[in-house]
């Protein structure tokens, strides 16, 4: 299925991309694929983090988005979890082709939602918000690694 939906990919890269070499499409295809993963999976994981947590200036004066239930707080703790699973998904073959610094990144990004989920479970703000800061640098620097044009 995977496989299928690669060719199919490299074929459609392949009309767009004509005048690219091969190792370059195939690249491009990969790439393609990983920008896919991201948006229907680790990006709605992360925000489940990154929502519930910080501060914001309203009329009111400064609001906090930390949740205030216990129920709210496990469920960082889930979006964490998931963040963490989503990305030794990320370090399979099938996206990152066994390249070293691709999983070096990877790794980066699983160190920093364990920390996100152990503020969680701790019911840590500031903690929480730190881990939060050290996720968002990791996929920057993946971005402008990979990314031929950078996403966020
Ligand atoms: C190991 C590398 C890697 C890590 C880590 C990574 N990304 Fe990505 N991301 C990519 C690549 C590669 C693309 C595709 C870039 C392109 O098409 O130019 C991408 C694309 C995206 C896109 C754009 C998808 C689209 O619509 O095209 C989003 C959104 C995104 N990433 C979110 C994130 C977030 C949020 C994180 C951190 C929590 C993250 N990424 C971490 C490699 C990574």
């Amino acid at each position: 299925m995977t496989a299928l939906r690669m060719g199919v990919l490299s074929v459609a890269l392949s009309l767009v991309l004509g005048a690219c070499g091969n190792e370059d499409r195939q690249i491009e295809a990969r790439m393609e694929h990983a920008a896919e993963f991201m948006r229907d999976e680790l990006d709605p994981a992360v925000d489940g983090i990154w929502l519930r947590s910080g501060w914001v200036l309203t009329d009111q004066g400064e609001e906090s988005l930390f949740p205030d239930t216990e129920e709210g707080w496990d469920e960082v703790v889930a979006s964490a979890q998931s963040v963490i699973a989503l990305t030794e998904e990320l370090k399979t073959e099938e996206y990152s082709d066994n390249d070293p610094e691709w999983i070096a990144i990877s790794d980066g990004l699983i160190v920093a939602a364990e920390l996100a989920r152990d503020a969680a479970q701790a019911r840590e703000e500031q903690a929480l918000f730190d881990a939060g800061g050290q996720m968002y640098r990791v996929c920057l620097a993946c971005h402008q690694r990979y990314a031929m044009e950078a996403p966020e």
